[in-house]
């Protein structure tokens, strides 16, 4: 074996070919497997709503080190799975400590430590890299966010402990916020190294697709077909391509999209400003992509409850540990005043009628705004059909200049669109912002408005149904 000396790690290269990251301490899987206690779970608190799920599932928080808590559940999967995971455990995020040699505070508070570095480091993320493998469904994957100072080494750890057979991605998210160096290039991204476990992981392509977009492509013809809806075409090799602007494609795995949170971010505030607290936006796309309704998802270094807080509003089972008390207070806060949407604060506390699902989301979109609340229309005195569509696109054709493609919102009571010969797409798709209707140039995108009473069952609304456990040494009754 030939050995590279990096910082206090080595590079080993077999003579055989393979490689292995090598330092002192590195510890057999088995010794890991077989030495590592576990702990006693002992349930502190509980909540209980109107459960989401048909079965006796209550969500778990836990408060303790993760890497007992994990050889709890391998432990639990390996004997009478008490703990309903075995093979369930489609997703786990993981956003651990990135050795940044800091000591982070939530409003003047210590909330936690992130000083371990070098060789101990990568073992405090090896041991535990293994036991979630173990825990992990076979169709399940795993995503680890870190960033440069240890990004590559534990690029070569995952390989190990996953296989690099199963190693999907690299995606790098990118943010533009923060300080800018003088000296060097502004570090302005972290790398999640997603992995699967076996031949073949979740992943619902259609869930994150992301549009096609309106943009003129270089060497692109723009064409209407007769329904109305826009592509675009090109010739390449005697073979005509098109793209539909309303077809959605698997994101790259450069996240440029996703802003990073700001300080006083409104997002920030559920957790009490938790510090190194990551989008609800980031896990959407995380969750949505790599799990399905009532997967668990898993996130051992839970911190402010993010991955929590987007898996409950997605439908999905969660289990969340943290070994820091400060975040179990911020997680508990977060989780008992849920909004229903993704990346907003406050549950819905409106006392109208009505409101619109992903509003926010709506409202932020390219579009121009052109909200329609109509009294008339949910009382039956105005209709919403072709005609009305045609007139409306071909009044604001009329008066808006140039000839660019425009995209206006407009948001309709549930039940009331009455469009027979237009075409609206996606057709099945209710989720606000998706569904539109095109009139040459003029796209209206189109959000229904739910009853509010829709939304008001305890399970459609907020985290209730979960119980709080301390992870307590098993020698300890
Ligand atoms: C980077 S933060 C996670 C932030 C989280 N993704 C969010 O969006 O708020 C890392 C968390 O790992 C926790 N942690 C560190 N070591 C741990 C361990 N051994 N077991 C469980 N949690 C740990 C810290 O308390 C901290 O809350």
């Amino acid at each position: 074996m030939v050995f590279l000396m990096i910082n206090d790690m080595l590079i080993g290269i077999a003579a055989n070919g393979e490689y292995e990251l090598v330092y002192s301490g590195k510890l057999s899987k088995e010794n890991i497997i077989n030495t590592t206690p576990p702990a006693l779970l002992k349930k502190i608190e509980e909540f209980h709503g109107e459960n989401t799920f048909d079965d006796s599932w209550a969500n778990m928080l836990i408060h303790g080190d993760n890497l007992s808590v994990l050889k709890t559940i391998y432990d639990d999967q390996q004997n009478r799975d008490r703990l309903m995971t075995k093979n369930r455990i489609t997703l786990i995020y993981i956003d651990p400590p990135f050795a940044t040699k800091k000591e982070f505070k939530q409003q003047n508070q210590k909330a936690y430590k992130d000083t371990m570095t070098g060789a101990a480091f990568l073992e405090f993320l090896r041991i535990r890299l293994i036991l979630l493998k173990e825990i992990l469904a076979d169709n399940g994957s795993i995503y680890l966010h870190i960033d440069w100072r240890f990004g590559h080494y534990i690029k070569i750890i995952m390989d190990e402990v996953f296989g690099p057979e199963n190693f999907l991605n690299e995606c790098i998210w990118y943010y533009s916020s923060g300080g800018r160096p003088e000296t060097y290039y502004a570090r302005k991204h972290a790398a999640l190294y997603f992995y699967k476990k076996g031949k073949k992981a979740v992943f619902h392509q259609h869930e994150i697709g992301l549009p096609w977009g309106r943009q003129k492509r270089n060497n692109m013809k723009r064409n209407v077909d007769p329904d109305g809806r826009v592509y675009w075409s090109i010739n390449s090799g005697n073979k005509e391509y098109t793209y539909y602007e309303d077809t959605r494609l698997t994101p790259d795995d450069v996240w440029d999209d996703i802003s990073h949170l700001q300080q006083k971010d409104p997002e920030r505030g559920s957790s009490g400003h938790y510090p190194t607290q990551k989008p609800e936006k980031l896990l959407e796309r995380i969750i949505r992509a790599s799990s399905g309704k009532g997967d668990i998802v898993l996130d051992a270094f839970a911190g402010s409850g993010t991955t929590l807080a987007v898996a409950e509003k997605l439908k999905r089972r969660w289990i969340g540990i943290d070994t820091g008390e400060p975040a179990i207070a911020a997680i508990r806060k977060r989780l008992l005043s849920l909004s229903t949407t993704i990346g907003t604060l406050k549950r819905d506390t409106r006392t109208d009628f009505e409101r619109v699902d992903d509003f926010k989301a709506h409202s932020q979109s390219t579009s121009r705004g052109l909200f329609f609340i109509y009294e008339k229309v949910r009382k039956g005195d105005f209709i919403l059909n072709d005609e009305f569509f045609i007139e409306l696109a071909h009044f604001i054709d009329r008066h808006l200049k140039g000839d660019n493609e425009e995209t206006f919102s407009l948001i309709y009571p549930e039940g009331k669109l009455k469009v027979k010969n237009l075409s609206v797409r996606p057709e099945a798709d209710l989720k606000a912002g998706e569904k539109s209707i095109a009139i040459g140039r003029i796209k209206f995108l189109l959000s229904e408005i739910r009853k509010k009473q829709e939304y008001t069952k305890p399970h459609d609304l907020y985290a209730k149904t979960f119980s709080i456990y301390r992870a307590m040494p098993a020698d300890k009754k």
